[in-house]
């Protein structure tokens, strides 16, 4: 079958011998799109949380919160199994600029979905402010305390983890628009990798 870019939207087969079919691993997927919900959600209540008040801006801190950490769990899992189970070689008609585009935003994502639930964490710890009580991890495990209050060092973390929140969304809108234009555009099987 002539499987060279805009031809076909069928997955790449006989790309390389650990994954014939062209595919990422069934761990691997599950890792992707169970994130990507999470995701949505932690930018979702991140981005308003300024807007709520009392009682309603507890329960935003704890669900921003819970599942920030949810999302660095799956991050350290899927990172070591990536390190374990290669993922399938990109097809040979991927030109190299765009390789290396795909590899820059997923190393950025992969570092942003480490880091930012990090200085998420440390940020609440050094405001004073850890997940205990009202804002207890999924809102009733109450989490170790990892430092005394230091505002310099909490606004500092703070910044940081607000300038990696707002540069997320544009980072996704990369990723995201990349697989649209590769699977609607270039048609050449791309989004089918991850499917
Ligand atoms: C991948 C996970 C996470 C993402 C994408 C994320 C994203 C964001 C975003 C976009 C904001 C708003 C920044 C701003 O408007 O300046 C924010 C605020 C915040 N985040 Fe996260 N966050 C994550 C994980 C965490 C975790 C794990 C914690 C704590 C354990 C945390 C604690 C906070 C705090 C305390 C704020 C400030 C909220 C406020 O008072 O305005 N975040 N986050
Ligand atoms: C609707 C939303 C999304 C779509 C359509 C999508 C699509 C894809 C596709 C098709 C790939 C495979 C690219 C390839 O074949 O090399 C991929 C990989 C990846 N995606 Fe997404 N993605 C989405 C959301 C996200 C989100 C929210 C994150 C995390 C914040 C994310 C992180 C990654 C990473 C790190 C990889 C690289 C996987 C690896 O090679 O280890 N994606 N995505």
């Amino acid at each position: 079958m002539d499987q060279t870019a805009g031809t076909t939207t069928a997955p790449i087969r006989g790309q390389d011998t650990l994954h014939p079919d062209g595919q990422y691993s069934a761990l691997a997927k599950l890792f992707h799109w169970v994130t990507v919900p999470l995701m949505f959600l932690a930018l979702a209540t991140g981005l308003t949380i300024r807007f709520m008040k009392d009682d309603a801006k507890m329960s935003f801190y704890a669900l921003h919160e819970s599942t920030g950490l949810i999302i660095l769990a799956i991050a350290v899992a899927r990172l070591a199994w990536r390190g374990m189970s290669r993922p399938p070689a990109l097809p040979d008609h991927i030109p190299p600029a765009m390789r290396a585009a795909a590899s820059g935003v997923h190393h950025a994502l992969y570092a942003a979905l480490i880091l930012q639930p990090l200085l998420g964490f440390f940020t609440t710890n050094a405001y004073g402010f850890p997940m205990r009580g009202a804002t207890a991890f999924l809102g009733f495990i109450d989490l170790p305390k990892f430092m005394e209050a230091n505002e310099t060092l909490a606004v500092a973390l703070h910044w940081a983890h607000s300038l990696i929140g707002w540069a997320l969304p544009f980072l996704l809108a990369a990723h995201i628009g990349g697989a649209i234009y590769h699977h609607a555009l270039r048609r050449d099987g791309t989004l089918l990798r991850m499917l």
